[in-house]
C-alpha cells in the first residue's frame, strides 16, 4: 500500500498595503537606494500600520484567503501551527489568537520559534501529524511583523526586513505527491550573531533595556552572511543528493528571502538557472517566516502536479534546513 504523505493542498497569503521604499528610508537614515539594492536586492518592503495590529492580524488574512480558496469550513481544520519570531504577545500563543479570530473553533494550536527557519520547522512538525494519521487538515502559517522589533535608526538591520504572512494547508496524499524529505539543523552557538537582547526571561523589560534599545534586532551582518551562504547551499545540495536529484530534475527553488546574493549562491550550487528560483525580495524584503509561503502563494498558478520543489531556509540560532516537495495539485 502507498504510504500516506502530507501534501500542500492550498496556499494563502497577505502583505500589508503600506510600501516602505528605499527612497523613504533615505529620508530616515544615512543610506542610499543604490547601496541597499546592490548589497541586498531589496527595493521596497511592506509595513503593517495601525494601533493595536500585530502578527495575528496578517496571519488571519492569509488563513482566510487559504480557506476561501480551498472551499472548506474553518471548523474542519484540526490543528494550526504558527511559525513566528514576533508573536502578538509573550503568551498566549499567537496560534490560539489566530484560531479565535479566524473561527477555527475545532482546532488546537501552538507556535514554533526557530527564527527565520520556523516555517520549515513547523511544516516538518505538521507533516508528522498527517503521516501518522492523527489529523487530516492542518494549517501552517508563517508570519512576522518585523517592523515591531526594528530600530529605524540602525541602517544595517532596518533596511532588510518587512512584514507579511503566508499559509499552507496540509492534507493526506497517497499518490506519492507531498512532502518527501526534510533536513533540519541547528547550532545554538550562533546565537551571539543574531538575537534580541532583552524582553525574555534572562533580561526582562526595564527602563534601562528600553533606553539601551535592547528590544530591537541585534545582528552582526557579515557573520550571518557567511554562515547563510555556506549552510543554505550545503543543505540544499545535501537534500538533492540523497534524493538523487540534479538541477534538471528541479522545477523550483523556494529560498528564504534574506539577501539576493545568498539566494544566487544557493541556486548556483544547485545548478539552477534564475528562471527556476522564486524571488520576491525586491518587493517584500525579508519577511522572516512569511518568505517561503508568500513565494508559494505568488507562484501558485505556475506550479504543476508532480513538480519537484526544494524549500531552503536559514535563520538566527543558528537554524537551517531544506525540504523536498512533490507538488500535489494543478491550479484551475
Ligand atoms: C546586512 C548586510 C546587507 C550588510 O552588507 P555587507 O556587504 O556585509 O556590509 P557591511 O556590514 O560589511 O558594511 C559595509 C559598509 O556599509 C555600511 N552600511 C551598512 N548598512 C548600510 C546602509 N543601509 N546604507 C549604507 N551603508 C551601509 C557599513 O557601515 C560599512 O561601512 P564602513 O565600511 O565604513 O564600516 C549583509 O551582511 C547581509 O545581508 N547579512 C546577512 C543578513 C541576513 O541574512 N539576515 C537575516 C537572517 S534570517
Amino acid at each position: 500500500m502507498q504510504k500516506t504523505q502530507a501534501a500542500i493542498t492550498a496556499v494563502g497569503g497577505y502583505v500589508p498595503e503600506y510600501i516602505l521604499t528605499n527612497a523613504e528610508l533615505e529620508t530616515m537614515m544615512d543610506t542610499t537606494d543604490e547601496w541597499i539594492q546592490t548589497r541586498t536586492g531589496i527595493k521596497e518592503r511592506r509595513i503593517l500600520k495601525g494601533e493595536g495590529k500585530g502578527s495575528s492580524d496578517m496571519a488571519v488574512k492569509a488563513v482566510e484567503n487559504l480557506i476561501a480558496k480551498r472551499g472548506i469550513d474553518p471548523k474542519e481544520v484540526e490543528l494550526l501551527i504558527c511559525a513566528t519570531t514576533t508573536p502578538d504577545m509573550q503568551f498566549p500563543a499567537t496560534a490560539n489568537i489566530i484560531c479565535d479570530k479566524a473561527g477555527l473553533t475545532s482546532a488546537w494550536g501552538y507556535d514554533v520559534n526557530a527564527a527565520c527557519c520556523s516555517f520549515l520547522y513547523a511544516l516538518t512538525t505538521a507533516s508528522q501529524f498527517i503521516e501518522n494519521g492523527k489529523h487530516k487538515k492542518i494549517i501552517v502559517v508563517g508570519v512576522d511583523k518585523m517592523s515591531s522589533i526594528l530600530n529605524y535608526e540602525d541602517r544595517a538591520t532596518s533596511i532588510i526586513f518587512g512584514d507579511g504572512a503566508g499559509a499552507v494547508l496540509l492534507e493526506p496524499s497517497t499518490d506519492s505527491n507531498g512532502i518527501v524529505d526534510t533536513i533540519l539543523r541547528s547550532d545554538g552557538s550562533g546565537r551571539v550573531h543574531l538575537h534580541q537582547k532583552a524582553g525574555g526571561s534572562v533580561k526582562p523589560a526595564s527602563i534601562e533595556t528600553v533606553m539601551n534599545k535592547e528590544h530591537y534586532v541585534y545582528q552582526e551582518g557579515q557573520a550571518v552572511f557567511k554562515f547563510a551562504v555556506k549552510n543554505m547551499a550545503d543543505v540544499s545540495a545535501e537534500i538533492m543528493e540523497r534524493n538523487n536529484l540534479t538541477g534538471d530534475d528541479i522545477a523550483w527553488l523556494v529560498p528564504h528571502q534574506a539577501n539576493k546574493r545568498i539566494i544566487n549562491a544557493t541556486a548556483d550550487r544547485m545548478n539552477l538557472p534564475p528562471e527556476k528560483v522564486m524571488m520576491n525580495i525586491e518587493r517584500f524584503g525579508n519577511t522572516t517566516n512569511g518568505t517561503l509561503p508568500l513565494c508559494l502563494w505568488e507562484w501558485e498558478q505556475r506550479l504543476h502536479k508532480g513538480d519537484n520543489i526544494i524549500l531552503a531556509a536559514f535563520g538566527g540560532g543558528f537554524t537551517w534546513g531544506a525540504a523536498y516537495i512533490k507538488w500535489a495539485y494543478d491550479t484551475k
